[in-house]
């Protein structure tokens, strides 16, 4: 199904083309066309094979925020900061509907389940549940899906909002301080939980 979609709309892009590029800026085509460069990372239509995070199925409001984010740069990173100063707010309003519109992708990371039950326990008494959801998923549309996402880039993510020395967006404060009072063997136990979640 997913497969079809993207050949529909890699032949509208085609066709699109052909025709002398009529294409309209905030039309579906132009996401998947703004998106093809994020595969090398991300894996096809974001379903991300490890090497960095799952961005297919995000909320589409947290894409676009997270992303001039990091153009911007208010949000520490290795590489994203470079590869988001390319774009303009409409390509990545595009982007991330192309992306948001996605369904997340099955989980097939092994966890362990010592470290998961650890962090399921810092979930529900630190008061993580709050805004994460029983499982880490949010209903918030600015708060990001953890259920299954890699925990390599879960564990990184929350020491980098945890070090004061590195740039973190106004709406990731509240992240700053609630990882404040958590080792790195806690937060590591967290990232397990998360990324056992289905
Ligand atoms: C060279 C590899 C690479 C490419 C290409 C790349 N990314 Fe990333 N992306 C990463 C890495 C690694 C991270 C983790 C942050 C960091 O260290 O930069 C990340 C993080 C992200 C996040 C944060 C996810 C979250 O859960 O908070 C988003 C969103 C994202 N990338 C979107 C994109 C989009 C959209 C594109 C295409 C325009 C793209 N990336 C291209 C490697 C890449
Ligand atoms: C008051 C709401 C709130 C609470 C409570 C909260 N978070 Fe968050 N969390 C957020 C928001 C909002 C973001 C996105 C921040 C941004 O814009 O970068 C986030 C981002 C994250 C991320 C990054 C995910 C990604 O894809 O980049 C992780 C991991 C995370 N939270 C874990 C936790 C843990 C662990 C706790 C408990 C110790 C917690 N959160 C408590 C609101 C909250």
């Amino acid at each position: 199904m997913r497969q079809k979609l993207s050949s529909i709309l890699a032949a509208g892009l085609l066709g699109g083309a052909m025709l002398g590029g009529t294409i309209n800026a905030s039309a579906d085509p132009a996401g998947a066309m703004v998106g093809n460069p994020c595969a090398g990372c991300h894996g096809i239509d974001g379903a991300s094979q490890g090497q960095a995070p799952v961005i297919a199925g995000l909320n589409t409001m947290y894409l676009d925020m997270t992303m001039k984010a990091y153009r911007d740069g208010q949000r520490y990173a290795t590489i994203m900061d470079r590869i988001a100063k390319g774009y303009t707010d409409e390509q990545i309003a595009a982007m991330s509907k192309f992306f948001g519109d996605k369904s997340w992708p099955a989980n097939t990371q092994s966890v362990d389940a010592d470290a998961a039950a650890k962090g399921q326990k810092l979930h529900m008494s630190t008061g993580c549940v709050g805004c994460h959801g029983q499982t880490g998923v949010a209903m918030m549309p600015n708060v990001p899906r953890l259920a299954g996402q890699y925990a390599g880039f879960l564990n990184q993510q929350m020491l980098d909002y945890k070090d004061a020395g590195k740039a973190i967006p106004p709406t990731a404060m509240v992240m700053r301080s609630m990882l404040s009072g958590l080792s790195d063997e806690d937060i590591a136990a967290l990232a397990a939980f998360y990324a056992s979640q289905k």
